[in-house]
């Protein structure tokens, strides 16, 4: 499994030469836009994990070029699939076993509109088991008690955190979600696009270090193999 970053949530996940985009946010992205070519980006699958612009707002451009399928809550396939999209809508505590892996939308405690005020249904976030390595991709939440049973199903390989603050989780409650989903390897995401969620790098890898865990901060454009 390779995981490349692309900026805020967005992420470009390969699995058995399958491509899963996960929120793109890349043409409204002032750190991505510069660094990430939207109309390259490989897509088979376009995971969502709520309506907020930060992670829509490409969405539609990369289907229509790429075919991709749209995977998402119930409410937010509805929305794409009226634009001629093709859409696997879901909902929480349901999986379905797509060609790349396992996929299962879980709770997250965030809010979810479209820009235009469109309904988005409720935010969630992404189990994915695929080619022997398990991630959690937690989208935008609080530290919620939901995630203690995250474990009870999956071993996870990786956890793929907010750690930004302000409109998600911030470090400190972000090491005790790794702890919930029992994950010492953590990828961290949502934080410096805006002014709200800029950090301090040094200081959020120090106390995941000082909690014995790893925080990989990625620059835009890197990718990781699990
Ligand atoms: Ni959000
Ligand atoms: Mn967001």
């Amino acid at each position: 499994m390779k995981i490349t970053f692309y900026g805020q949530n967005c992420l470009g996940i390969k699995i058995k030469e399958k491509h899963i985009l996960v929120d793109p946010f890349i043409t409204g992205n002032d750190l991505a836009k510069d660094k990430v070519d939207v109309d390259s980006l490989k897509a088979d699958y376009i995971l969502l994990t709520h309506a907020h612009q930060d992670h829509t707002l490409d969405a539609e451009r990369i289907a229509k070029r790429t075919g991709a399928v749209i995977v998402s809550n119930f409410e937010i396939a509805s929305y794409y699939e009226e634009k001629g999209i093709e859409v696997h809508p879901m909902n929480h505590g349901g999986s379905w076993n797509f060609d790349f892996g396992k996929v299962k939308y879980v709770i997250a405690h965030h809010t979810s509109s479209f820009p235009d005020g469109s309904y988005g249904g409720q935010p969630g976030g992404f189990v994915i088991e695929g080619e022997h390595k398990n991630i959690y991709i937690a989208g935008d939440t609080a530290l919620t008690l939901d995630m203690k049973l995250i474990p009870l199903s999956t071993k996870l390989d990786l956890a793929i955190l907010p750690i930004g603050d302000n409109f998600t989780m911030g470090i400190d409650d972000a090491v005790i979600a790794s702890n919930f989903v029992e994950c010492d390897k953590v990828l961290g995401v949502h934080y410096d696009t805006f002014g709200f969620i800029e950090i301090d790098h040094e200081e959020a890898k120090r106390k995941f270090y000082d909690a014995n865990k790893d925080l990989m901060l990625l620059a835009i454009g890197e990718s990781i193999e699990l």
